[in-house]
């Protein structure tokens, strides 16, 4: 059984916990690793600040977040050898095969239930899931809401606060463009930039 630990003790976290035990792969989940809410417990298992991974013997860490700096702050500041960090099975682009089935699944609720309207992502960024709404929906109005530059200053502020990672990712690398370009129907497209507060 190898040894592993998640970093990301949110939603992602539990979906790669829950997955692992689900189809019985041969991994031994140790803890989480989370900048945030280190010294909690999560799934009866500790959830632990990056500093803490030295004190684990581990074979692999799974990342289970969007900021895709980690794999390289962990490599750099916590000397987690590369090879040992797998970011695969989850998504950083979004594009993670759980939240797209979940969508899946939510299409064919509107059908069963008769369930129409336009359609809405409210934080965009690259459009990586946006892309497959557009693709689920390809009759419906898709309404897209970011700043499309990333987080206003404020909100960077606040979301970094704590944190032991400098590099947060504030998502300014977009553009109404790039996101345009992956849609199939980007006719329905409606963009509204802009921060929301
Ligand atoms: C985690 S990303 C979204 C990822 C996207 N839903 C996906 O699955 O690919 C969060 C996005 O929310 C946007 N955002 C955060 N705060 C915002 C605000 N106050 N107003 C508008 N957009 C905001 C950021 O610019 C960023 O693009």
């Amino acid at each position: 059984m190898l040894k592993a630990l998640i970093y990301g003790a949110g939603g992602g976290g539990e979906s790669v916990f829950n997955e692992i035990r689900e189809l019985n792969e041969p991994y031994e989940v140790l803890a989480f690793v989370d900048i945030r809410t280190g010294g909690t417990t999560k799934k009866g298992l500790p959830v632990v600040f990056p500093r803490d991974i030295q004190n684990y013997e581990y074979d692999i860490i799974f990342i289970a977040t969007q900021d895709n700096t980690v794999p390289e702050t962990l490599h750099r500041e916590y000397g987690v050898p590369m090879e040992k960090i797998n970011s695969k099975r989850f998504f950083y682009s979004s594009s993670g095969k759980a939240r797209v089935r979940a969508l899946e699944h939510f299409r064919e609720l509107c059908d069963i239930y008769g369930i129409d309207g336009a359609v809405a992502e409210v934080g965009v960024y690259q459009g990586d899931f946006a892309k497959h709404i557009n693709r689920l929906f390809p009759e419906r109005k898709l309404y897209l809401y970011d700043t499309f530059e990333g987080f206003a200053q404020k909100d960077l502020q606040q979301e970094s606060e704590g944190s032991e990672v400098a590099t947060y990712t504030h998502y300014a690398n977009t553009s109404m463009e790039l996101v345009l370009s992956k849609m199939i129907y980007p006719q329905n497209v409606v963009m509204r930039g802009g921060g929301i507060s």
